[in-house]
């Protein structure tokens, strides 16, 4: 193995369900080492199907996936030791304690116990003082945390979490990321499905969007924003406008939250944004201003303008 190269390898991945159904079709993906890759899209759209071959759960019908080199499928002992899986339905043995679940998972991979680093990993996803409980005594939150504590408990290089702040209250999803964000600086390398995308915004490097079992785009979250994000300018006027004059026509200019705001879209990327135009027709139709603002698209308004656009 090379430093390069990817420490997940997808080629030609496709999935037939039984009974005919699609649910994959042709995935190629390269992960590299040490990233953070939120995998985005609708509900159905394959995100779980996904994950879960990746992780040796569900059977591939086309092509192959590696792991730091290894098949999935002809050594999948190899490379399920190296992965952690954080699943979206929430399974865990009720009756267990919470030290005792997390221990146990260790050891379903050979690991030799380390309680050290059980007690860091329950520390750090702020466990530790339910450690003894049963699991069945714990909030729904504090189960998905258990989840998370046994996906690392036997030290993964590679992390799935398959939408693991679902349920979960606001400052917890922070205290996660948090958490992910330091698995990250200890080299694991991150790949996530979420729904809430202002989560990728903050978290991802790379985001892929994948649609009715497509990936339709594989992009670095920066270069995807600066690309595909529109900014707005914002125009308070001094006085409201009864329509927007034929003059101003060529702008395609349009309301905001009332007749006294302008609102004009403009293209990040292109040569000429047409803002110094767009001044000097407004004072040339006697139009006046007050305050001006800019507002940009987030990857929320990007994402269900390119999964509407491909539907
Ligand atoms: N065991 C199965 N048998 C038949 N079809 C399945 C099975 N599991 C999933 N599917 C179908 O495959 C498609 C993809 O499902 P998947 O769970 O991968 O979607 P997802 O992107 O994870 O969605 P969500 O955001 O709702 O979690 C769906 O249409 C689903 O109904
Ligand atoms: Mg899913």
């Amino acid at each position: 193995m090379t430093a390069t190269a990817p420490v997940i390898r997808i080629e030609n991945l496709g999935k037939t369900y039984a009974g005919g159904f699609d649910a994959l079709k042709s995935i190629n993906l390269d992960i590299d080492e040490g990233e953070i890759f939120a995998l985005l899209g609708p509900n159905g759209a394959g995100k779980t199907t996904l994950i879960n071959i990746i992780c040796g759960i569900v059977t591939k019908t086309t092509g192959k996936v590696l792991v730091n080199g290894f098949d999935s499928v002809g050594e999948f002992r190899q490379t399920r030791s190296m992965i952690g899986l954080v699943p979206q339905e929430l399974t865990t043995e009720t009756f267990e304690s919470v030290w005792a679940t997390t221990a146990f998972s260790r050891g379903l991979f050979g690991k030799p116990p380390d309680p050290d680093h059980l007690e860091r990993v329950l520390k750090s996803l702020s466990l530790w003082d339910k450690k003894d409980n049963i699991i069945m005594t714990l909030s729904g939150g504090m189960k998905r945390r258990v989840l998370i504590a046994k996906a690392l408990a036997h030290e993964p290089k590679v992390l799935f979490l398959d939408e693991p702040t679902a349920g979960v209250d606001v400052e917890l999803r922070q205290d996660m990321w948090d958490v992910v964000r330091g698995l990250r600086e200890s080299g694991v390398t991150i790949i996530l499905t979420t729904h809430y995308i202002e989560e990728a915004e903050q978290m991802a490097d790379r985001i892929g969007v994948i649609n009715h079992g497509e990936l339709i785009l594989v992009q670095d979250k920066n270069k995807l924003m600066r690309e595909l994000g529109r900014k707005q300018l914002i125009l308070n006027l001094d006085e409201p406008l009864n329509e927007i004059p034929a003059s101003l026509d060529s702008f395609d200019l349009g309301f905001g939250n009332d007749a006294s705001e302008l609102v004009y879209s403009y293209d990040t990327q292109a040569e000429h944004t047409g803002i110094t135009s767009l001044l000097s027709a407004l004072s040339r139709a006697d139009i006046r201003f007050h305050d001006v603002k800019t507002t940009q698209s987030s990857l929320e308004e990007i994402f269900v303008d390119l999964v509407k656009r491909i539907k």
